[in-house]
Formats: C-alpha cells, sequence, structure tokens
C-alpha cells in the first residue's frame, strides 16, 4: 500500500455535530470577511497576518519560548512547514535523521526532496533515542534531523527534557539544524510540554507546526519559526506561495485573542482524554495479547500485536470490511514495525466504531 493511502477512520466519524467552539471560529472568521475592504485587491506580506503571529507568540511563551513576531512564518499546514524546512537546509542527496517509527509525511517528503533518509529508532514512552543519534552522527554526515519531541505520532511518545537539551547539543556540536514537528504539542491533557525552542539556545530548531489536529484541519493554517534560517524561509515561502488569505488569518486571531481558542481546547483536551480511554477499556477485552500505548496528549496511540501478524494483511480485510486501519509498516522506509499499527481516538466511539474495533481481532488470523 501507498505512504499516501495512509488515514486511520473508523466507520461514523463524519456524522459528528459541529463542536460549539468550531461554530464560533466560523463566526470570527465571517466577521473577519465582513470587514474586509480593499484587502481583495492586495496580498498579504509573505510572513503571515501580525496580529495571528502575535497571537502565536503569547502561545508560544505559555511553552517556554519567548517567540518574537518577526520569528514566525504562517504556512498553509505543518507539511508545508515541514517541506519549507527541508528546503532550507538540506540540498539534493543529503542525509537527514528522522525517528523511527515516525511520521509518513516526514518520508515522503524526503523521498520527493531527493534526501537520504537515516532511521533513528524511537521508543514508544520517551522518543527519539538521541545516545543512538549521538552514535550514527559518528558516522553519518547528517544535516538536518526531524523529530516530534511532545505526543510523537504514532506512538504518542514525550521527549524528557534531558533528551532535548542533549538533542540540541548535539545539533550544535555537529552543525546541525533540528526540525521540530509540533502539530500536537498543545493536545496534552494532563500537561503541555515546553516546545524544543524552549531549550534553543543556539537557535538551531526549525518549529513547524499547525492548527490541524487540535482545531480544524480545513482551515490549512500553519506556522514556522526558522531560528538561524528564518529569512531564507520566508523567502521560500514568497517564492513558492506569495502568502497567505488574509480573513482566515485575521479569523483566527480573533478567535485567539476572544479567549475561543483556549476555551475550546480546555473541552477538547477532555474530549480526548476519554476517547483514550474508552479506546483502551475497549482493546482490554480483546482476545489477544496486545501492548498498547497510553499518551496524555496526541489523537492516536500505537499498538504492539503478536509477532506473526501482519497489519497489510490485516489492513486489506479490515478494508473489505469497510473499515480503515493504519499499519505500522507506514511508519519507517525498512519494513519494520509490520505488527503495528497506529489506531486513532481522535473521534467519539460510535457503537458502529466500537463494534468495527471490536471485529479486528478476528481479521487478524
Ligand atoms: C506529525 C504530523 N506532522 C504534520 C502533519 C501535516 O499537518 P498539516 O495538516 O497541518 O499540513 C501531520 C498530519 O497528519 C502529522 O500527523
Amino acid at each position: 500500500m501507498s505512504r499516501s493511502a495512509a488515514f486511520d477512520l473508523l466507520p461514523g466519524s463524519d456524522k459528528n455535530e459541529v463542536p460549539a467552539g468550531i461554530v464560533q471560529l466560523n463566526r470570527s472568521i465571517s466577521r473577519a470577511l465582513r470587514r474586509q475592504r480593499g484587502d481583495f485587491q492586495y496580498y498579504d506580506e509573505p510572513a503571515g497576518d501580525p496580529s495571528l503571529r502575535q497571537q502565536i507568540a503569547l502561545r508560544a511563551a505559555k511553552r517556554g519560548w519567548q517567540a518574537e513576531v518577526d520569528e514566525l512564518c504562517i504556512t498553509s499546514g505543518c507539511q508545508q512547514s515541514l517541506f519549507l524546512a527541508l528546503m532550507a537546509v538540506c540540498q539534493k542527496g543529503d542525509v537527514v535523521a528522522v525517528e523511527a517509527p515516525g511520521f509518513y509525511g516526514v518520508l515522503q517528503l524526503l523521498e520527493q526532496l531527493r534526501l537520504q533518509v537515516v532511521e533513528i529508532p524511537a521508543s514508544a514512552e520517551t522518543g527519539l533515542d538521541v545516545g543512538a543519534f549521538e552514535q550514527t552522527l559518528q558516522r553519518w554526515d547528517i544535516k538536518a534531523c526531524v523529530v516530534s519531541p511532545s505526543f510523537a505520532t504514532p506512538t504518542g511518545a514525550s521527549m524528557p527534557l534531558h533528551s532535548r537539551v542533549h538533542l540540541i547539543e548535539l545539533a550544535e556540536r555537529h552543525d546541525l539544524a533540528i526540525i521540530e514537528d509540533d502539530i500536537y504539542g498543545e493536545s496534552g491533557w494532563l500537561v503541555v510540554p515546553d516546545t524544543l525552542k524552549a531549550v534553543d539556545h543556539p537557535n538551531r530548531v526549525i518549529h513547524c507546526s499547525s492548527l490541524s489536529k487540535v482545531l480544524s484541519r480545513d482551515l490549512r493554517l500553519g506556522w514556522i519559526s526558522g531560528g538561524r534560517w528564518h529569512d531564507d524561509i520566508v523567502r521560500l515561502k514568497l517564492t513558492s506561495q506569495l502568502a497567505s488569505s488574509r480573513f482566515i488569518q485575521r479569523g483566527v486571531a480573533d478567535f485567539f485573542a476572544d479567549g475561543g481558542y483556549a476555551a475550546y481546547l480546555r473541552r477538547y483536551r477532555q474530549q480526548l482524554q476519554q476517547q483514550r480511554d474508552q479506546l483502551l477499556d475497549l482493546l482490554g477485552t480483546w482476545p489477544v495479547p496486545i501492548r498498547a500505548t497510553s499518551p496524555a496528549g496526541g489523537l492516536a496511540l500505537w499498538l504492539e500485536l503478536p509477532e506473526q501478524v501482519d497489519t497489510i494483511k490485516l489492513y486489506n480485510r479490515a478494508l473489505d470490511e469497510g473499515v480503515v486501519i493504519t499499519p505500522g509498516e507506514l511508519f519507517s522506509m525498512s519494513g519494520k514495525f509490520s505488527n503495528c499499527l497506529r489506531l486513532s481516538f481522535a473521534h467519539p466511539w460510535t457503537r458502529a466504531r466500537a463494534e468495527a474495533l471490536m471485529r479486528l481481532p478476528s481479521l487478524m488470523a
């Protein structure tokens, strides 16, 4: 199966009501649209609307990072941010380190940009193995490392502070860029971890994020803070996109400024926690031995099934039953994780979804 086919949805996902927070967001965007005068005849500045960047900077400050408005550039999502980051620091053929298992969208980008990949093992609890990365640096001339320090996909792992500090030291010692994918950072319900930027004293972290996972995938609104490569990144955005939509940015900035986002996020985190608990309860009744992570943020958990289970085969059988899962092999270039699965708890457990989940063990034989 191709990486582009990867998404994990069980039946019944799109019949949910629109949450009150999203209704309020839509109102803010409509108001911004109504306020528009002659803007439609002009492009926004390439770095994006200053009022939105200001709001993003305020949220960054709550996570240990005093970001300046000028250090932020608005993008059309985290995937574009990651793309701009790789474009800014790498040339064709360069070597980039990624965590394994790790986000398949990064693997697609590396393939597309003709970059070489070195996979660094990542623990399901504490993320990137920085010791293993240090050893790999002895053998490879690595240009950049893409990492998700907070609630990594697919495992939900978060890196402890000492690993983060060690990673930054290595970046400085080996003249590397660290590309931080922070898309799940704000989803944490027990704690909202600091960004990696919070310990980035040498300014070697390129921070990439978006609102796709915590608010709306359809806004197509993300941002990037490029550290010492920031000016190049803003130029790359200008040449590839010119500008972002101004009224969407202003509407979202208002939604942040009037407290709508913070209130929405509080409810959403609680809902995610409940949905994760329900998923773990359902998995507890499966008649097969499994190992599941129990993340305190993010939208998915990682499931290790008995060794003989091939989750690509399971994917095909489940698809015939109208159930879509994400097989573990998609999260690595090297065919590992064939007995693993990422399971999403992003949606409420309707009866149809719970029944679909309970059918999976019978399809494993
Ligand atoms: C870890 C991670 N990074 C980046 C992206 C891309 O996000 P966006 O929709 O903001 O482009 C995704 C989307 O699935 C993701 O899971």
